[in-house]
């Protein structure tokens, strides 16, 4: 239904208003009566065999919607009833932003991919903290990615990281530092060793009680990946999110040649090799989160036995629509029985 009716109508209207209409549509799925609706569809997400625990926190399937669809948190319960395990929201600067000038966000359907530079717009942390303070229930882990704001120097982003993680981390169930964003000028310099470590010592002493996760860039060279991997585990982190979106264009197309992120089906293979190299160099004891390139449940399994316990996606919920969730998890239930295992954890870097 989605692909044959509502993604032809979506793809008609530019990326921007047709992302708003979705997210408006999903938020709708939270008022009542659709809330009594949503809560029965969300509660329908845990199922035996994929329920895990990850860095001290029970999620009831591995599948999570990664950051930058719901920046300011409007479509959570919404998209918990999608079945997703874990709702990331964010990235979420102090102040609100804009961000840059459209256009700024564009398919490239052919290649099943987006370029975007949206560059941080969001509402800021004291309307994320609001809306996730109204959330009384929530089905799973909601996650919230902190960002730095545009004009902030990078001398002064820790400010910004400890900030946001002061104000939000109390309302989240896991918190993630975000300095993979391409669209933040200056801003993946900060994943480099020192700067690193200076800057996620600061924000462990805000997040106390809560796990705190890294996301990192698909572009860092695989010497560049052990180092953070091992910044990570000295500064006691939780987690490694792996990856963002790819300054690199491994496809030919007319707007290839847009600045910003690509995702989506060409990430897929060096996303993977980067949670692959953090797996390894981590002897699988850092939890790892394999984002990039899901399209359908044969890529979430090939994630999970690649290292990641857990699965997040954004781009191919926006060609692949509402149903892709549940598709994608019954894929995933078939695999682990297939493999003769009674839960998901225990495939996780099978491969590696
Ligand atoms: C339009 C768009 C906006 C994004 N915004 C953010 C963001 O604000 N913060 C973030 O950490 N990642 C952001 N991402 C990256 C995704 O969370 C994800 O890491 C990346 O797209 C790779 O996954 P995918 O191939 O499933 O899309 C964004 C991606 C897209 C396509």
């Amino acid at each position: 239904m989605y692909e044959a009716l509502l993604r032809p109508l979506l793809f008609r209207l530019p990326p921007e208003p047709a992302h708003h209409l979705g997210l408006w549509g999903l938020g709708l799925l939270e008022l009542a009566p659709g809330i009594a609706r949503s809560r029965r569809r969300a509660a329908r997400a845990e199922r035996s065999s994929l329920k895990v625990h990850v860095a001290g926190l029970d999620f009831p399937n591995p599948l999570g919607l990664a950051a930058g669809l719901d920046k300011d948190g409007e479509a959570i319960i919404g998209l918990f009833s999608l079945g997703f395990g874990a709702v990331e929201v964010g990235t979420v600067t102090p102040r609100p932003q804009p961000g840059n000038p459209p256009p700024r966000l564009f398919r490239l359907p052919e290649e099943r991919a987006l370029i975007n530079r949206l560059g941080f717009n969001n509402l800021g942390m004291h309307a994320l903290g609001a809306r996730l303070r109204e959330l009384e229930w929530r089905p799973g882990p909601v996650g919230v990615n902190l960002g730095k704001n545009k004009d902030t120097p990078n001398e002064a982003a820790v400010e910004d990281y400890v900030v946001g993680a002061r104000a939000l981390s109390p309302l989240a169930d896991y918190v993630v530092v975000n300095l993979s964003s391409p669209n933040t000028p200056g801003l993946r310099a900060l994943q480099e060793p020192e700067a690193l470590a200076r800057l996620l010592a600061a924000v462990r002493e805000e997040v106390v009680a809560r796990p705190l996760f890294l996301k990192i860039a698909p572009d860092l060279e695989d010497d560049a990946v052990d180092e953070v991997v091992d910044v990570a585990r000295a500064s006691e982190l939780d987690g490694i999110i792996c990856t963002n979106t790819t300054v690199r264009r491994p496809v030919a197309h007319p707007l290839a040649k847009e600045a910003g992120g690509l995702s989506g089906r060409p990430l897929f293979d060096r996303s993977t090799q980067v949670l692959r190299r953090a797996f390894r160099r981590s002897d699988g004891k850092l939890p790892l989160v394999g984002v990039g390139g899901v399209f359908d449940g044969e890529d979430a399994w090939r994630k999970i036995c690649a290292g990641a316990s857990l699965v997040q996606l954004f781009t191919g919920f926006i060609y692949g629509g509402p149903g892709l969730p549940r598709r994608i998890l019954d894929t995933l239930e078939e695999r682990v029985s297939a493999a003769g295992l009674d839960s998901v954890a225990k495939a996780v870097g099978r491969d590696v």
